[in-house]
């Protein structure tokens, strides 16, 4: 397992005023950003593509951006996310008509590649390309809005994908997305987890040095 990485999805900020929102998560002690992208097919809501991601840039985030596509089909973003400043770039297995060139075309377009798990998609999605996985990307709820509560039956699927890692020998990742708060990200970490999404809880609240902090002190305790 790899550091903790706690991962802000600004879902949940001001848009009016993303730059300074990113800025602000980053200052309280964010790791990377986690950047939700709705086609309103795959999912039923609709947010923001490749120039939302430039133009952060551009604004000076140097931070990792995580791009989590909920778009189908998603081969055609992979190039566009890639120019864009995509740090990692994960989709659903069952967006891709071909997994495993999906994967090698986030590869080679010099980002890490993620596959993502719904709460009810089984984990043999996973067989044959763990070696090429940076990160699995389990959902804790179901994709499409934020402020959902947590699936309690994520915490098992945390811990059968930590195995298989595991077995496998590959230097995975797993992130978690969804629900993710103060009072229950240190049961998500012990179930194997080391990459944290929150939106919500980090951006709902007046003071994100303070969430953040908080969170912290639970994943070090
Ligand atoms: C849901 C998104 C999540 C969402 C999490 O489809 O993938 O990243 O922003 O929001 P919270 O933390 O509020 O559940
Ligand atoms: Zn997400």
């Amino acid at each position: 397992m790899g550091k903790h990485l706690i991962a802000p999805s600004i879902l949940a900020a001001d848009f009016a005023r993303l730059g300074e929102e990113v800025d602000a998560v980053l200052q309280a002690g964010a790791d990377i950003i986690h950047f939700d992208v709705m086609d309103n097919h795959f999912v039923p809501n609709l947010t923001f593509g490749p120039m939302v991601c430039e133009s952060l840039r551009n604004y000076g985030i140097t931070a990792p951006i995580d791009v989590h596509l909920m778009v189908k089909p998603v081969d055609d973003l992979i190039d566009a996310f890639a120019k864009a400043g995509a740090s990692y770039i994960s989709f659903h297995p069952e967006a891709s008509d071909h997994i495993d060139r999906s994967l090698q075309l986030i590869i080679d377009a010099g980002c890490k590649p993620g596959l993502v798990l719904n709460p009810a998609t089984p984990l043999n999605c996973l067989d044959h390309v763990m070696d090429k996985l940076h990160h699995i990307l389990l959902m804790s709820v179901n994709p499409g809005f934020g402020g959902q509560s947590f699936i309690p039956s994520t915490i098992d699927k945390i811990r059968q994908v930590r195995q298989r890692i595991l077995q496998s020998g590959y230097d995975i990742r797993i992130e978690i997305d969804g629900g993710v708060k103060v009072d229950n990200i240190r049961e998500v970490a012990e179930a194997g987890a080391d990459m944290f999404v929150a939106g919500s809880a980090i951006f709902g609240q007046p003071n994100y040095q303070q969430v953040i902090t908080a969170m912290r002190q639970q994943l070090a305790s």
